[in-house]
């Protein structure tokens, strides 16, 4: 079974806004030169250039403190023909008089160009910059003011903040030379398509919007497991853990977006107030409950797709006997009328399995007469939505075995989105190109990043208290450790962490 598109209705417009003309501007991207803005930016500029969605006069002034050449900044992609000419290097340090040789390259190209000084600067640099650059584009002239002939915006990549102190912090340093509407953080997940659609499909489809609440789901997993260990990014996340890497953000995201009340409108601003009104109504995580609210855990050695893997704490740039988690499962409760009584579980973890991210809303059974009174267990209806690596949305479903007698089956409809869209553009073409048309709603909100940093701060904190004594505690290669299950409430029916494996080939 498959759902099909209806092609006379697609829409090609963006749901969240009205349209607007990308003008033409300097991508002003600071550590121009580092493995973010190689891998992921530079080439989503290039794809956006070569679709046309770029404005019609733009420059990309890549900043960096070392020296550089363009075609070193473009070493690890192929690029069209053209695009190079888009770019230019500028190597200066951030002091009062760095910054000044900075305002006047880029008036001299705007100058060249004819490009007014629409400047959307972007802090692809490590997170201990971000304030202090930030003030020194304010104090050197590089932030126009909010309401003006020209624009200044700011995208600021995560981490934001360590925990909700440090996140206070680092707002008011960015809001002390930026206005809020001016702050762009980025969460790469909200540029995915099928996190987007997330909204879509609760809100436009009738079907689904009147039962998306405690009469009728049983239960919500968010997962995200990867293959990977820490590769080489032990500096960052041996600091930080998987709590901060994935579930601050992204993973709390994606449970706003599946959990939230209909916006009164599709404006960022109404969009966002829904999702702050969410996160406000989560249940305080009880200090003296962990586990069996949260679990946590680091991975030993292990195969990993046929292949031996060091465990954690041997892996390169690892401190010593390291207390960080590599694995994380939650358990959270929301308390307001629509979702009292649901269990949501967060999942996340390295080195497990499989890769995959995906949400499954796990529907109430029905009464036990007719079917399962005859000794038939038909099972609970499931949606399924496969973020990542493949976008697609399922729905199972019990069905009759062909046949005189009324034996059950599981079945499912199954909807790839690459069966039917393009999908091949990357989350920060999408989210590059909001910036550009200066549309926030797929960026965070101060608030939003508080509150979230606000329910974990608890768990954090208890954690740094509580050094782990089992460490490490799963198997490379397994599902996680095994007191993960432990969290998992019996509710209307048995519970348990679902084997999301079984989708993995669907698309
Ligand atoms: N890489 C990813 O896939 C990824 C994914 C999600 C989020 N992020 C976030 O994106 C940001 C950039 O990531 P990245 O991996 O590209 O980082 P990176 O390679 O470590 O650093 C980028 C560049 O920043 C400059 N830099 C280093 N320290 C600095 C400082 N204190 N102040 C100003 N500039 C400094 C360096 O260039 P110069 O020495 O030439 O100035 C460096 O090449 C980070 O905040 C990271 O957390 C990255």
């Amino acid at each position: 079974m498959s759902f099909s598109v209806d092609e006379k209705n697609r829409s090609s417009s963006n749901f969240f806004g009205s349209k607007r003309v990308a003008e033409d501007c300097l991508l002003i991207i600071f550590g121009g030169s580092g493995d973010l803005a190689k891998r992921k930016l530079f080439p989503a500029l290039a794809n956006l250039w070569v679709k046309k969605q770029m404005p019609e006069k733009f420059k990309i002034i890549a900043v960096g403190r070392k020296p550089m050449d363009v075609d070193a900044l473009l070493s690890m992609g192929k690029y069209p023909e053209g695009f190079r000419e888009h770019i230019q290097y500028v190597q200066t340090d951030y002091s009062p008089a760095g910054i000044a040789k900075l305002k006047s390259a880029c008036h001299q190209v705007c100058k060249d160009t004819d490009i007014p000084p629409n400047y959307l600067h972007y802090l692809a640099v490590p997170p201990d910059g971000y304030a202090e650059l930030a003030k020194a584009l304010h104090d050197g002239g590089m932030v126009h003011p909010s309401k003006g002939k020209y624009w200044s915006r700011l995208i600021v990549e995560k981490p934001y903040g360590r925990d909700l102190e440090s996140a206070i912090e680092l707002d008011e340093s960015l809001l002390s030379g930026f206005a809020e509407k001016q702050i762009y953080r980025i969460d790469h997940y909200l540029g995915k398509e099928s996190v987007q659609n997330l909204l879509v499909f609760r809100f436009a489809n009738s079907v689904f919007e009147p039962i998306w609440n405690h009469h009728y789901i049983d239960h919500i997993q968010i997962n995200a497991s990867e293959f990977l260990g820490v590769e080489e990014r032990a500096d960052y996340f041996d600091k930080s853990g998987v709590l901060r890497d994935m579930v601050q953000n992204h993973l709390m995201q994606i449970f706003c977006l599946v959990t939230m009340e209909p916006p009164v409108n599709l404006s960022a601003e109404a969009i966002r107030d829904e999702k702050v009104k969410v996160l406000r109504a989560l249940r305080p995580i009880d200090v003296n409950a962990i586990p069996p609210m949260a679990v946590r855990g680091q991975y030993g050695p292990g195969e990993v797709k046929g292949q031996q893997v060091k465990g954690y704490r041997d892996e390169k740039g690892v401190a010593h006997g390291s207390s960080t988690e590599t694995f994380v499962a939650l358990r959270m409760h929301i308390d307001n009328l629509r979702w009292s009584g649901v269990p949501f579980y967060l999942r996340s973890g390295k080195r497990l399995a499989r890769k995959g991210t995906e949400v499954v809303v796990t529907f109430k059974k029905l009464p036990n007469v007719l079917f399962n009174a005859r000794g038939q267990n038909a099972q609970s209806n499931r949606i399924v939505f496969k973020i990542q690596p493949q976008e697609a949305i399922l729905l199972e479903l019990t069905s009759k075995n062909p046949g005189q007698s009324f034996e059950l089956s599981d079945t499912s409809m199954n909807f790839c989105y690459s069966d039917h869209f393009d999908t091949s553009a990357d989350a920060y073409e999408r989210l590059l190109l909001d910036a550009i048309l200066g549309d926030p709603t797929l960026f965070v909100r101060s608030d939003e990043t508080e509150l979230s940093w606000s329910f974990l701060d608890p768990l954090l904190r208890h954690w740094a208290e509580h050094p782990p004594r089992m460490f490490p505690n799963y198997r490379s290669g397994s599902n996680g450790p095994d007191e993960a299950s432990d969290i998992i409430l019996p509710t209307e029916q048995p519970t348990h962490w679902i084997d999301f494996s079984k989708w993995d080939n669907i698309c």
